[in-house]
């Protein structure tokens, strides 16, 4: 019966209205874009595959929107159209497009030299900035998220001694190698469709679910595990929120098996001012965050404890001479700094996560009462300013419940027909953000779309 279901609805809805969706969604996507179809209608010249960067092609739209300009939490393409942003860069850009005390430090800076390989005077300021908002003593600067987390994992194995790092299955940290593990039937396997990998990442990475506090035990309990790397919410596998209680057995069991804790904060920034960590007193050896910490400029902090940092201290007096395998040339530069401290110092401020916060709630509730009134089987989540729906029934407990949930097919319809309404959200899942920019009426706007989506869906 269960089967027999699933192979003519996804999500509740039929298979057939989805695909009708879909095909009139893209019709109305094509008419309305018409100097845009021209010019990338076949991809953009010169690039392989026809985009600059690959997941530009992931987009459920039957071409990418090919964007005039973007400000605050509106984002205009070259047809005129305009769209009320809630994908926001996939988080790159959750204080807004060029908020303005970060474009006018990039004006100041832009004269005074991009990269030097040497400190600017903000960087005086961002290492007191990033100790009082995140509680850690020492840190260090990357310029994206994935490399951030790569060089605190190295430190890990470094004080360590040890090899093996645990991850959760449905993670995403970025391009690091050693994450892409998944659990498929209960075994660890490389990520399916890791290109070029032809290495078993499973003898370096234990992979087990979130929230299974008794895996967890038996994964540490070997003592072979450097680090456990978490986001305190699965945002990249639907949404999966911590069991009350769960952050405090990793932290007990982290300990007790002498196993370091990375919590990677790069999306759960949404909740507060000092991350997830801050504002529920997570207590990590690591610290890790990218994509808005500079407002848009590419940048991202790692922090280390005083623990971590005498160990790897004394671990770098007693190693052998030599490169550490950690760095870029441009990571530390004079315009990081500058966008950095204006994002920190003038953006990233309570009094804007409060109205961040508040609009979310707003969205929440909205979203909820439109999936209610249609009766349809989904549910929302929401870590702060970041809210998901999700087209399964929930709450979701672990990656693999999240990959049941995930309904490629019908929300990549849903998200065209909400372009179609003047409303842009994440391309991979059905992810919302507010950013300090976002209005009352452009959530409003959001609320009345989904509404008008789940009646064509619901009708
Ligand atoms: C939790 C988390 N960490 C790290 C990253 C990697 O960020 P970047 O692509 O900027 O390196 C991502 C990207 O989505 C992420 O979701």
């Amino acid at each position: 019966m269960h089967s027999d279901m699933s192979k003519t609805s996804i999500g509740g809805i039929g298979r057939d209205r989805i695909a009708d969706l879909r095909e009139t969604e893209g019709a109305a996507f094509r008419k309305a874009r018409p100097q845009s179809q021209a010019k990338v209608g076949n991809g953009l010249p010169g690039f392989f595959g026809g985009v600059p960067m690959h997941w530009m092609n992931d987009w459920p739209t039957p071409f990418p929107i090919l964007v005039d300009s973007a400000k605050g939490a509106t984002i205009t393409d070259i047809d005129g159209n305009k769209l009320d942003d809630f994908c926001l860069g996939d988080t790159g850009s959750m204080f807004g497009h060029s908020p303005p005390p970060v474009a006018r430090a990039i004006r100041r800076q832009a004269g005074r030299g991009l990269t030097y390989m040497l400190p600017s005077e903000d960087a005086l300021a961002i290492g007191p900035l990033l100790q009082q908002r995140f509680g850690l003593p020492f840190w260090q600067i990357a310029t994206t998220a994935t490399d951030a987390n790569r060089f605190a994992l190295r430190v890990a194995r470094a004080v360590t001694g040890r090899e093996k790092i645990l991850v959760f299955n449905g993670c995403y940290h970025g391009s690091v190698d050693e994450t892409m593990v998944r659990l498929i039937d209960g075994k660890p396997v490389n990520r399916p469709g890791l290109a070029g990998e032809f290495r078993d990442l499973t003898r370096t990475a234990k992979v087990i679910e979130f929230n299974d506090i008794s895996a967890l035990e038996a994964a540490l309990g070997d003592k072979d595990v450097a680090c456990v790397i978490a986001e305190p919410v699965l945002t990249n596998s639907c949404m999966v929120l911590a069991d009350p209680g769960y952050h405090d057995a990793l932290r007990k069991l982290t300990r007790a098996a002498g196993t370091l804790l990375l919590i990677d904060e790069t999306h759960t920034i949404s909740t507060g001012p000092g991350g997830y960590t801050r504002k529920y007193g997570l207590d990590p050896d690591f610290f890790v965050l990218g994509k808005p910490i500079a407002g848009g400029v590419p940048a991202s902090v790692w922090g280390m404890s005083d623990d971590v940092a005498s160990r790897y201290a004394d671990y770098n007096r007693t190693k052998e001479p030599g490169y550490s395998g950690m760095g870029t040339t441009l990571s530390a530069n004079p315009l990081q700094f500058a966008a950095m401290r204006a994002a920190l110092e003038e953006v990233m401020t309570p009094e804007n996560y409060d109205r961040m916060d508040h609009l979310a709630r707003r969205l929440d509730a909205g979203l909820t009462g439109v999936i209610d009134r249609y009766r349809l089987p989904w549910h929302v989540s929401r870590v702060g300013a970041r809210v998901e729906f999700i087209c399964a029934p929930g709450p979701l407990r672990n990656g693999a419940e999240a990959e049941v949930a995930h309904a490629p097919e019908l929300e990549a319809a849903i998200h065209v027909a909400l372009v179609n309404r003047g409303v842009l959200i994440a391309p991979f899942h059905n992810m919302m953000l507010i950013s300090p920019a976002t209005t009352a009426t452009q959530v409003n706007r959001l609320i009345t779309a989904f509404g008008a989506v789940a009646a064509k869906l619901g009708a």
